[in-house]
């Protein structure tokens, strides 16, 4: 505890991202004990005011909250397996990426070895770790998210979905699977500029722009998808699906695989097949949600 009554913080692992949040604890004034298997990642912190513990163990005893940025579930696994016997009474924070369940057998571990677990998801890149850009998504036990809000704001702002361990990783795969179309999308683009000699570079800026004025659809997206009424787009099927075709075919005719945007031709030429070209762009959501999934 330190003399203004901030707890310690435990974190394991320094990495690309463990490294930035430890260094965002120390800068907020928490007393802050770090860990790492390849030791010398530590050296910079320890310069900065961190106490640099041994072993997992130590790590884990020196402090009421410990924060595990490691790598994936096994090597948590690893890490905390001989450190078992000291959860007893601290919360747990697991920010590894990984698949609900995974979550679910953790937080199962970890309470079985009397430790309150949260499962989390950094929805941050280690240089937006501790600014408004970045945001980290928890899920597992209220209490722990409760008691300890103020310091999980010190990594990034928080959001609390529930008391499902599996809830922040779900919503983390759904938040990556909406980024990862947008970038892809991006480096096809990119590819069939750069084919006609224009430089990613110069292209960045305008998509950049482009992206962010899409996000501003999608409040429409899902009033549409979540009523699955799909009468009042103002952008239609087969609006669309000519655009795509036209894309596939200059990408082709340049070079350049149809590799990202066939699925999403596909997808538009069922449902126009299907008699539904003229409703808005969302009606694809009809082809890719579960057939027996009811009205919410
Ligand atoms: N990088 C990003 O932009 C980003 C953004 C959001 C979320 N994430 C997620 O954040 C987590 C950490 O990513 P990162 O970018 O910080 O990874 P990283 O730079 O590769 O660091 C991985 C950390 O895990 C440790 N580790 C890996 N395998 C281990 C094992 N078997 N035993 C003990 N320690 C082990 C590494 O230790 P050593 O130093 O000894 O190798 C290091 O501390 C991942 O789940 C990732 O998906 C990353």
């Amino acid at each position: 505890m330190s003399e203004q009554g901030r707890p310690n913080v435990t974190v394991l692992g320094l990495g690309r991202m463990g490294t930035p949040i430890a260094a965002a604890f120390l800068r907020a004034g928490y007393p802050t004990t770090v860990w790492n298997r390849t030791t010398g990642k530590a050296d910079g912190l320890v310069a900065q005011g961190a106490v640099h513990a041994a072993t997992p163990a130590e790590a884990v005893a020196a402090s009421p909250l410990v924060v595990v940025p490691l790598l994936d579930y096994d090597a948590v696994r690893r890490v905390l397996g001989p450190a078992a016997s000291a959860l007893s009474g601290r919360v747990l924070v697991n920010l590894a990426n990984g698949a609900p369940e995974q979550a679910r057998e953790l937080a199962s571990w970890a309470t079985d070895h009397g430790a309150d677990y949260l499962d989390g998801a950094m929805m941050a890149l280690p240089q937006t770790v501790a600014t408004p850009e970045g945001f980290f998504l928890y899920s597992g036990s209220e209490r722990a998210f409760t008691t300890y809000r103020a310091e999980l704001d010190v990594m990034a702002s928080s959001h609390y979905f529930g008391a499902d361990p599996g809830l922040a990783e779900i919503h983390d795969l759904a938040l990556l699977g909406t980024g990862y179309a947008a970038l892809t999308g991006f480096l096809h683009a990119a590819a069939l500029l750069d084919a006609l000699g224009t430089a990613p570079a110069d292209f960045a800026p305008l998509a950049s722009r482009w992206l962010t004025g899409m996000a501003q659809f999608l409040p429409e997206l899902a009033r549409e998808a979540g009523a699955r009424a799909y009468d009042g787009g103002v952008s239609t099927v087969d609006l669309n699906r000519v655009a795509v075709d036209n894309l596939v075919r200059i990408s082709r005719a340049n070079g350049v695989g149809g590799d990202v945007h066939e699925p999403l031709r596909a997808l538009l030429d069922r449902r126009s097949a299907d008699g539904h070209g003229e409703e808005s762009f969302s009606s694809v959501f009809e082809l890719l949600r579960p057939r027996d999934a009811g009205q919410r």
